[in-house]
């Protein structure tokens, strides 16, 4: 028998691909999930997005006409493979601690001119931001997470990331922590991995960008903290603002070592 919730997964995960999951007993709603993956992880949408990116990495575009292959992601100028992994990182063009997508921003806007209007998600530049950074996470798959930890800026976004992370407040009072810093929590279907721990730590941070079946888009992690900012009913986050990078340099350097998975697919 199927228990109303996964009749009601089901439900929403059928309408999002529009193909049918086999209706057979599932002794657990994750076990549900788990297979529901396994059937689409062949084709996971997000390589239309990985295809678009490095497109749009070797285009000439912009006012400057130019391509972003000598932009540089803290491996050196057009050093692709490993760049995911180990950003967020410094950057003494820019004075500060940047993740992968305000860095490729600021590429836009340094090699070609593109002032990219990043803050709003919908708009086409914004795409094409998530597009480069599908395709350039893609390069790192299977890459041992390494997030930088020596220039001092580093360490205090780490540190600042690790304070936001357990700081209560709002009409909740709510902390990240709340949700994500106990084993084997679940809200509904979903999953809560513990994020103070080195294994789930690494694996959430290297799953964004995740195709989200739910809403058919692809997600970056600025996006997939905002709606957690929005879970914890905290006010709206800005795109690239210093609390995410934050966030994703205390994610980062909790889950060192672990193996990249992005970018995966997700309810
Ligand atoms: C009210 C509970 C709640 C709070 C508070 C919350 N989250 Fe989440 N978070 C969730 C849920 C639920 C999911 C899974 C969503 C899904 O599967 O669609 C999630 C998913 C995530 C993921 C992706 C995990 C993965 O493996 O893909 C990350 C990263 C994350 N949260 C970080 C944070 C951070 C950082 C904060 C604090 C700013 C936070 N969350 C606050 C409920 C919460």
């Amino acid at each position: 028998m199927l228990t109303k919730s996964i009749q009601k997964a089901a439900f929403g995960l059928v309408v999002g691909l529009s193909v049918s999951l086999p209706v057979v007993a599932q002794t657990a709603a994750e076990k549900a999930i788990d297979r529901y993956r396994e059937l689409v992880a062949d084709g996971n949408p997000a390589e239309l997005w990985e295809a678009k990116g490095e497109d749009l990495w070797k285009k000439k575009r912009g006012p400057k006409n130019a391509s972003l292959e000598k932009c540089d992601l803290g491996l050196g100028p057009g050093v692709v493979k490993g760049a995911y992994v180990s950003l967020p990182r410094y950057f003494d063009d820019v004075k500060k601690v940047q993740d992968l997508e305000t860095r490729i921003v600021t590429c836009m806007d340094q090699h070609q001119g593109i002032k990219a209007k990043a803050a709003v998600y919908d708009r086409d530049d914004h795409k094409d931001v998530i597009s480069l950074v599908a395709w350039i996470a893609s390069e790192s798959r299977g890459m041992p997470v390494n997030v930088p930890q020596s220039h001092p800026e580093e360490k205090r976004m780490y540190e600042v990331g690790k304070r936001v992370f357990f700081y209560r407040a709002g009409p909740y009072d709510f902390a990240c922590a709340t949700c994500h810093a106990a084993d084997n929590t679940r809200i509904r279907l979903q999953g809560l991995p513990n994020l103070t721990n080195n294994e789930p730590a690494g694996k959430a941070f290297t799953s964004w960008p995740a195709y989200r079946v739910s809403n058919a888009q692809v997600w970056p992690m600025q996006k997939r903290l905002e709606d957690c900012f929005r879970q914890q009913r905290f006010p709206y986050v800005e795109f690239g603002s210093d609390v995410t990078i934050a966030l994703s340099s205390y994610m980062g350097v909790t889950g060192k070592g672990v193996k990249s998975l992005a970018p995966t697919i997700k309810r």
